[in-house]
């Protein structure tokens, strides 16, 4: 069996090496896309991750190349048409890989930016060792508001609570969660000091975050995102930052991110005003999607990639194949009979 990786760095190296025994594994640097996608002639399977833009055009070239599976590298799968895949070509991905390690960097954004710990670092490395500007706030008795309460968001909650934070919730499905007072999402707007985002990217909350939905929450807000960088319109978000009506921001993903993220750019013009715009706020954190980079999480990703692969292979169903077509009817749906759903 032929795999090929995409957009694949030193760290997925590292973490897939003890797979080459036994499968023929070829890495490709570049993203996967209408300009790259010739490269994945002569393999049956392919392994993407959260920049590759596989759209219509990709997934017929990918046919025509015989390419049997996509294998996501990464839960979200909003870069990929799963509708147009159905019946076409097989995608799995990882759905949890380490819901932990993104709880805990979206603490450690939270904490960087509430007790200024990045600005304090950067003066003493210069031997700066004022403390002008630095005051911060305790985490203890806030309200956080967590947008999507799934894996990621419950681990956020648990950890909240470990701060002694008030803790407000919304999710599209109805759940009962201990310690935590599930609300309307202009309910927790309207309460919020600090809102984190854990749902996925969706058709359907694409800049869920714009000037409407800011105009609704607490004068001094800060927002979380470690999701995806579709739920937030930036330039809205830029001028409410102007405005100071958020306070700050901490942003591990960018809706823009696909030309920058994960790339050395230093000596490079950067093109893009509104990341340059952005980082000229001393209240802004940016993280180059970042938050899965644990051991644990590549451990995982690697080893349930492998097994997705191996189930391929296996003729059996795959259960992480993507749910394609049946999302609303669910009588209809092949995996929960544990089938192939073609
Ligand atoms: P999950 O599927 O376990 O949970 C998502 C939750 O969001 C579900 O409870 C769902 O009902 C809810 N939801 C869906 N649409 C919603 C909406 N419009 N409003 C409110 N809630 C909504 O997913 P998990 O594992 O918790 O991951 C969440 C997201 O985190 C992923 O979709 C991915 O985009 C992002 N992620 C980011 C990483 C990073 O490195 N920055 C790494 C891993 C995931």
């Amino acid at each position: 069996m032929k795999l090929a990786i995409f957009d694949s760095k030193s760290y997925d190296k590292l973490f897939f090496k003890k797979y080459e025994d036994k499968y023929d594994i070829t890495y490709f640097d570049t993203a996967l896309n209408n300009k790259t996608v010739n490269l994945a002639e002569g393999f049956e399977a392919i392994c993407v991750f959260v920049n590759d833009v596989i759209n219509k055009e990709v997934i017929d070239k990918l046919v025509e190349e015989q390419v049997k599976i996509i294998l996501l590298r990464c839960a979200g799968f909003n870069n990929v048409d799963v509708d147009y895949c159905y019946k076409k070509i097989h995608v799995a991905r990882v759905p949890s890989y380490s819901p932990t390690s993104i709880a805990e960097y979206t603490f450690s954004l939270l904490l960087s930016l509430s007790r200024k710990v990045i600005r304090g670092s950067n003066r003493t490395k210069d031997f700066n060792f004022s403390l002008d500007n630095l005051v911060g706030f305790d985490l203890a008795n806030k309200t956080l508001g967590v947008i999507g309460t799934g894996q990621i968001g419950l681990k956020v909650i648990d950890i909240a609570k470990g701060f002694g934070m008030n803790i407000c919730y919304y999710d599209v499905v109805k759940k009962d969660i201990d310690g935590a007072k599930q609300v309307t999402m202009d309910e927790l707007y309207n309460i919020s000091d600090i809102i984190t985002l854990h749902a996925p990217l969706t058709n359907d909350n694409y800049h869920l975050i714009n000037k409407e939905s800011i105009s609704k929450m607490k004068q001094g807000v800060i927002i979380i995102n470690t999701s995806r960088g579709g739920l937030i319109n930036t330039n809205d978000l830029i001028e409410a930052l102007k405005d100071k009506y958020v306070s700050g921001a901490a942003l591990d993903v960018y809706e823009e991110e696909s030309d920058l993220f994960f790339s050395d750019l230093s000596s490079t013009i950067i093109e893009d005003d509104t990341i340059a715009r952005l980082l000229t706020f001393p209240n802004v954190i940016v993280t180059s999607h970042q938050a899965f980079l644990t051991d644990n999480a590549l451990t995982n990703i690697a080893s349930e990639t492998i097994h997705n692969l191996e189930q391929y292979i296996s003729g059996e169903y795959i259960d992480n194949e993507i749910c394609y077509h049946c999302k609303n009817d669910m009588k209809a749906c092949y995996k929960k009979r544990k089938e192939r759903c073609f």
